[in-house]
């Protein structure tokens, strides 16, 4: 018997990268995973390689009307939800304080923390009591990374509304947790250089900054998020476990 056995997960952001990792992870630990992403080839592709207990939802989280839709649709499959991998995000308008724009701030703002928000506090009438919250911080959100203060601002938010939540949501039993991810060779992370030429040297700089001098594989951070999704965890709630090669802890 799997670990999430005949539970159901939703995980946003279950395309590419960590999400994709984790919803895999989940899979083959026998639950039923709804998966998201603005993308539909990506998300079909996803789907068709995690087999007949996935099904993908096209839905941006930072639209209400999508994810109101997206609850809709779980709910007309006669489904609650057991776990919410709330991993939707980027790092979009990663520039210095002088570069900023509203914009770019309204963006990543509004897809990291408004976006986590209320996928949260709309999955709330179908999450099951007992259930379990994971959100998905960052290392960077723990150190003074130039460029990085945006997104590592909405990263910080991000931990700062578990612990709240954990306490607004333990009468239910439901845990809410942080997964701190440090660097790690997703899509996503690649993207992150602004030259397709700099890629290697981006990678090797962030392999550096851990005292374990690589990066993580996405599969490693799925591990830690299926600990907190499963009754492995049953007594953390308001945590943040970091999965980041030492990088926060450990002075290299
Ligand atoms: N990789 C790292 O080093 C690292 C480190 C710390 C934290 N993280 C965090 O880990 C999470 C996953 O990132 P990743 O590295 O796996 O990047 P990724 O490969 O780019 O995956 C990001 C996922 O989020 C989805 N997404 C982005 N915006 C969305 C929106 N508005 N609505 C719905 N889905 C959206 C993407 O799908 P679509 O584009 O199709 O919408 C994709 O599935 C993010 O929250 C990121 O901040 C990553």
């Amino acid at each position: 018997m799997g670990q999430l056995t005949n539970k159901t997960a939703l995980v946003t952001g279950g395309n590419s990268g960590i999400g994709l990792a984790a919803a895999q992870r989940f899979v083959d630990e026998g639950a039923r995973v709804y998966l998201t992403g603005r993308r539909k080839p990506e998300l079909d592709a996803a789907a068709e390689r995690l087999g007949d207990r996935a099904v993908a939802v096209q839905s941006d989280v930072s639209d209400l009307g999508d994810l109101d839709r997206l609850f809709q649709r779980i709910a007309d499959d006669g489904n609650r939800l057991d776990v919410l991998f709330a991993n939707a995000g980027g790092g979009e308008a990663l520039q210095p304080l002088d570069a900023l724009t509203p914009e770019g701030f309204d963006h990543t703002f509004g897809i990291n923390v408004r976006g986590t928000v209320f996928t949260v506090q709309k999955a709330l009438p179908l999450l099951n009591d007992g259930g379990s919250i994971v959100l998905t911080g960052s290392s960077s959100a723990s150190r003074g990374v130039a460029g990085f203060g945006v997104y590592s601002a909405t990263k910080a938010a991000l931990s700062q509304f578990a612990r709240v939540w954990a306490a607004e949501l333990a009468p239910r039993g439901l845990r809410v947790n942080t997964v701190v991810p440090g660097p790690t060779d997703t899509p996503g992370l690649r993207g992150l250089a602004a030259d397709p030429a700099e890629v290697s040297a981006m990678l090797d700089g962030m392999a550096a900054s851990t005292p374990l001098n690589r990066l993580a594989d996405p599969a490693e951070i799925a591990n830690a998020v299926l600990f907190l999704a499963s009754d492995q965890s049953s007594f953390m709630t308001g945590s943040q476990l970091f999965v980041d090669g030492g990088e926060v802890q450990v002075y290299p």
